[in-house]
Formats: structure tokens, C-alpha cells, sequence
């Protein structure tokens, strides 16, 4: 059996049974957001979900846990709690099947070799040469923005993330190609979602979840053709995806070829949209924290001489640092995920058996008043005081499964940043409905209007409406 390091510090868990079990079971489905937010301040760190059907055997217990103590333990133990389960399984002979036993369907040994295997690109070092084609792809996207514009700020990053990860995991011999697989992926991950709320799980015509598993096939198709085609060419390119055939035609690992198809998907699907929502959610606080945005400015301005930067360059910038760190707080992509565990352990004096099911809750750990005094607030200057470690601050997770591709996100994210504050000046529509939403990821529901304003203009906040106003104070 195994324990937490310090059980006898957990505070006890709450144990909803029956009907309590029904209704918290209805509000996650229903609106996770707003489950989650309700459960703050009100829910200890761990509540056990009992079996909802209690007569039925084999039925599965949940854990709804947050906090570096649960963290600790369960992403602590990856060989105790299973990753998996974060999309639909689909039919066994179905390319959806084969698709979503990626990386993050792997555990135990193969998923420690395929990792490794699977690595080299996300290195640090080797990120780091990726800055001059960010930079330029960033500029590309920026290239067609206008002093005088209103845009949707949330479509602009996401054009801009799935043209950084079409160019850099799928290669640029064919950028157009690179960008069309990066949308076909889109797609699939939307209908992945529409599937799983529909709980019409049947291949009917019509449905979503029939969508879904077409929708698959093409993505397949359109995978095998690009390592096809890559296998044709010279092999010297230096995105992921090649890295990725050599590594499987060098025999070295134990990587097949369905494998690998499915890490170049999950590949694209972990970097596109977490990137992208952080962007827009970046951006939105930015423009609503005039002062910081204007002390960012400056820092951006003073010490960021040439363009494109170099790597640590942008490393430097200490402020930069802190508004990401503190959006990634308050606005984790990944705002909860999902653990199995493997055999008995015990945590916080609950036996957990095999199959018993974790949501780990990242978006109630960042806001532990304790580790984050005032924790609605959005205060990148903490950031210079806070000394957190993953298990605290799990935006990218922690342990052995932390982020693949956490400094290629920074990066990105920092660049982008830093360089929209060297040629615009932006301001939220006055009155815009600012939502939040969990579709796998934490995202605007729909749009974030801004106006684009020449480099003269002041920084200056607008009232908006929605329920960001749960999500972050701003009076
Ligand atoms: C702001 C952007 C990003 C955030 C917040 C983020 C967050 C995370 C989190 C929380 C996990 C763990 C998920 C879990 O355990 O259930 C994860 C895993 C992963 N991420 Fe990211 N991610 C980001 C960007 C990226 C990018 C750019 C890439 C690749 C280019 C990437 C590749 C991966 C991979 C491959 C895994 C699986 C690692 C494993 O299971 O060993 N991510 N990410």
C-alpha cells in the first residue's frame, strides 16, 4: 500500500455519496468551469465521489483532488496512477482507436522509452534555435493586422500557434500542407469534444461521434502521406515529425509505425491549443492591467534591442517571466487532468483500489490562498517573491510526465508577447462578453475583441461583461 510522504498533514477528505454524488457528477459534465469554481473555498483537497450505481459491479470511484499534496502523490506515482482516458476510446479496428494511443496513452516502461525517444526537438538547447522561425512567423501573422482594426484576438493566436506548430513539428517543405494536417487535427479534437457531451456514442449517420470516427480517417490518411512523403525527400529536415521517422527507422526504439503516427497527432494537438488559449488569455490581462502593461513595455523596449532575440534574450526579460507565469495561474490550459490508479494505494486515509478514477484540478491548485495570497488577483510582481515547484504550480504538470514541450511554449509565448508590444498598442472592446469555458482545454467560449491601436496610444482597460469576472478580480 502506498502512502502520500506526509498523510498525517492532509486535511480529511469529504465523501459525497448517492444523490450528492448525482448532482456533482451533473455540474462537471454539464459546465466543468463552473463546477470548479463552485467547489472553491467549499471542497476540501479531496473529495471522494462514491460509486454513483452502487449495485453495479465494477463500478469506478472518483477522486476530485487539488492541491501540491494529491499532485504529489498521484503525478509522483506515475507507475501507480495511469495516464489515459482524455478522448474518446472509439471502436478497436477504428483509426480514432489508433490515433489516441499516443504518448499520452502510454505508461510504464513504453511510455518512459517513447518519451525519450521522442524528445530531442523539445530539448532546450535545441528550442532555442527555433526563435528566429517563431519570430518570423509571428511577424507573418502580424504582417496582416492594421492600426484601426477590430479583431477576434483568440482567432489570431490560434492562425499563430497552428502556423509555429505546422512549420516546426510538421516542416516547411510543404508549409500550406503542414498547416491543412494542423486543421484536420483541429477538427478532430472539436468533434472529439461535440462526441463526448453528445453521450450518443453510436457510429450513426449524423451524429458527431460517426463524424468524429470519419474524421479520423482522413487524419490518418493525411499523417501516413506526409511520413511518406518525407520519406521520399532527403530526410535532413529538422521539424519533429522527421525527427520522429528517423528515431523509428533507426530501429534504436521500440516505436511502431501506428505508434508514431499517433505522437505526431498528439504532438500537435498538446502544443496548438494550450499555446493559443494562453496567448489570448495573455493578451486580455495585458490590456485590462494598464500599468503593468506599460511597465512590460518599457522592459520590452529597453532590453530587447534587436529582432529576432536570441533565446535568452527573451529569458531575461524578469517581468515577461512573471505575466506569464501568473496567466498560466490563472488561466491553465490544462486546467484539470485525469489519473486511473493501477492497483491499491492510499491516499489521504481513503483506500483507492485499481480502476478508482483522479481529476486532478490545476485551476483549484493555483489558487490556494496560501501559496498565492489574493489569488483571483492577477500580480505578475509575485512571481519575484514565489518559489513554487511543479507540484504547486502544475500548469505544465509535474513528475515524470511534465510538459514534453514546455520551454518550445514558453518561448513562444514570450516572443509573441514581446513583439505585438513592439508594433501595436491594444484595447478589449468597450461592453465585450469575455467567457471562459473547459473543452478539454480552458478557452475563451468564443471571441476576445480587441482594437488595434497605434504604438502612441495609452493602454487603457474596458468594462466588459461574462464570467470572467469569476475568473479574475480587476477592481
Ligand atoms: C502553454 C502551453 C502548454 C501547456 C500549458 C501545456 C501543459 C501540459 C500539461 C499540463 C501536460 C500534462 C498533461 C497530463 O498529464 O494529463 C502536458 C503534457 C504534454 N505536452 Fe504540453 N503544454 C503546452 C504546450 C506544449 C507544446 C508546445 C508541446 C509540444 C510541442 C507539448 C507537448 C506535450 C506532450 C508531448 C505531453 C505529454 C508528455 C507525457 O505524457 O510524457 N505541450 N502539457
Amino acid at each position: 500500500m502506498h502512502k502520500p510522504r506526509h498523510a498525517e498533514d492532509v486535511t480529511p477528505p469529504l465523501v459525497l455519496n448517492g444523490a450528492a454524488t448525482w448532482r456533482w457528477y451533473a455540474s462537471f459534465l454539464r459546465d466543468p468551469l463552473a463546477c470548479f469554481e463552485a467547489a472553491k473555498g467549499r471542497l476540501p483537497p479531496i473529495t471522494l465521489l462514491q460509486n454513483p450505481i452502487p449495485f453495479m459491479p465494477g463500478g469506478r470511484r472518483f477522486l476530485f483532488a487539488y492541491g501540491a499534496d494529491a499532485n504529489r502523490f498521484v503525478l509522483g506515482h506515475p507507475d501507480l496512477f495511469r495516464s489515459g482516458g482524455q478522448v474518446l476510446v472509439g471502436p478497436k479496428d477504428s483509426a480514432h482507436y489508433r490515433l489516441r494511443r499516443g504518448i499520452f496513452a502510454m505508461n510504464g516502461d513504453t511510455h518512459r522509452a517513447q518519451r525519450r525517444a521522442m524528445q530531442p526537438p523539445f530539448l532546450k538547447p535545441v528550442v532555442a534555435t527555433y526563435a528566429p522561425i517563431m519570430a518570423q512567423l509571428i511577424d507573418d501573422v502580424l504582417d496582416q493586422w492594421r492600426v484601426g482594426d477590430t479583431l477576434d484576438i483568440y482567432r489570431e493566436m490560434r492562425k499563430l500557434s497552428n502556423w509555429v506548430a505546422a512549420y516546426i513539428l510538421f516542416g516547411s517543405e510543404d508549409f500550406h500542407e503542414s498547416v491543412r494536417m494542423g486543421e484536420t487535427i483541429e477538427r478532430w479534437l472539436l468533434l472529439d469534444t461535440q462526441a463526448r457531451s453528445s453521450l450518443m456514442w453510436a457510429d450513426l449517420p449524423g451524429t458527431s461521434y460517426g463524424r468524429l470516427l470519419r474524421q479520423a480517417e482522413v487524419l490518418e490518411t493525411a499523417i501516413k502521406n506526409a511520413i511518406a512523403r518525407i520519406r521520399r525527400g532527403k530526410m535532413d529536415g529538422t521539424d519533429a515529425l522527421t525527427e520522429l521517422i528517423r528515431s523509428h527507422d533507426s530501429g534504436t526504439t521500440d516505436m511502431s509505425e501506428t505508434d508514431m503516427v499517433a505522437h505526431a497527432v498528439i504532438l500537435y494537438a498538446a502544443s496548438f491549443e494550450t499555446t493559443a488559449n494562453a496567448l489570448a488569455w495573455t493578451l486580455y490581462l495585458v490590456a485590462q492591467h494598464t500599468e503593468l502593461a506599460a511597465e512590460l513595455c518599457r522592459e520590452v523596449h529597453t532590453q530587447l534591442v534587436d529582432w529576432p532575440p536570441e533565446a535568452e534574450e527573451i529569458e531575461r526579460l524578469s517581468l515577461m517571466e512573471g505575466v506569464v507565469k501568473e496567466s498560466l495561474r490563472l488561466f491553465p490550459p490544462v486546467a484539470h487532468t485525469l489519473r486511473t490508479a493501477d492497483g491499491d494505494a492510499e491516499l489521504a486515509g481513503l483506500n483507492l483500489a485499481g480502476g478508482d478514477k483522479v481529476i486532478l484540478c490545476h485551476y483549484l491548485t493555483h489558487r490556494d490562498p496560501d501559496v498565492f495570497p489574493e489569488p483571483n488577483r492577477f500580480r505578475p510582481a509575485r512571481w519575484r517573491a514565489t518559489r513554487t515547484d511543479h507540484y504547486e504550480y502544475a500548469a505544465f504538470s509535474a513528475g515524470p510526465r511534465i510538459c514534453l514541450g514546455m520551454s518550445f511554449a514558453l518561448l513562444e509565448l514570450k516572443l509573441t508577447l514581446a513583439r505585438i508590444l513592439q508594433r501595436f498598442r491594444f484595447r478589449v472592446v468597450p461592453g465585450a462578453a469575455i467567457e471562459g469555458t473547459i473543452q478539454l482545454t480552458l478557452r475563451p467560449k468564443s471571441t476576445i475583441p480587441m482594437q488595434i491601436l497605434p504604438l502612441h496610444d495609452e493602454f487603457a482597460a474596458s468594462p466588459v461583461v461574462g464570467n470572467i469576472h469569476r475568473m479574475v478580480d480587476t477592481t
